[in-house]
């Protein structure tokens, strides 16, 4: 019991610890905590971001196609959002320069399906999509990555959320 209670203890001691600031001290406020330096900040590999991005232009293909335009447009917000994202973080991937490859390679197809998303126009939208998905598929051959070809999705990505308009 006594040696279980020393090393409850000794843990305690340990964690408390790991809490002091350089000067030994706690941190009195959480402002002041805030002020300490971090010493490892998480960021999302572009990876992480482009499977983002995958889940969002499915979304986009479903939401366009049940003519659920206010979706369609936040999917394609939620696209240049992490497109922004990529620009910010990792500009540079293996020594190709993807935040200056984004905008020449799919500005048009985003463009072009804004205008179909504001004019309620399915032929556009389907066009617009199939030159989005081009675009993608470009920008993978350019960055050495000819084995990522994106296309029209089969399926929802996730069954749990309804594409048909509420109106
Ligand atoms: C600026 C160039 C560029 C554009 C534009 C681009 N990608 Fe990527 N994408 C990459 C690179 C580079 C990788 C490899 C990243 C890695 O391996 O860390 C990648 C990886 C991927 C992957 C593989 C992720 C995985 O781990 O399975 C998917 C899926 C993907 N992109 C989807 C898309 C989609 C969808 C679009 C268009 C809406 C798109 N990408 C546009 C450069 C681009």
């Amino acid at each position: 019991m006594r040696h279980i209670l020393l090393a409850t203890l000794l843990l305690l001691v340990c964690s408390r610890q790991s809490l002091l600031a350089d000067d030994g001290h706690f941190p009195e406020t959480a402002a002041q905590a805030a002020a300490q330096p971090a010493t490892e900040t998480y960021t999302p590999g572009l990876g992480e971001f482009m499977m983002s991005v995958q889940q969002h232009h499915a979304k986009l293909w479903f939401a366009g196609k049940s003519g659920n335009w206010s979706l369609a447009g936040y999917e394609l917000g939620e696209i240049s959002e992490i497109f922004e994202d990529i620009n910010r973080w990792t500009p540079v991937w293996q020594g190709h320069p993807v935040a200056r490859l984004i905008h020449p390679m799919t500005g048009a197809a985003m463009l072009g399906l804004q205008q179909s998303i504001a004019h309620h126009d399915k032929a556009a939208f389907r066009r617009s999509f199939d030159q989005l998905s081009g675009s993608c598929s470009t920008c993978h051959t350019a960055t050495g990555h000819d084995d990522i070809i994106i296309q029209r999705p089969v399926f929802p990505p996730l069954t749990n959320q309804r594409y048909r308009p509420v109106h």
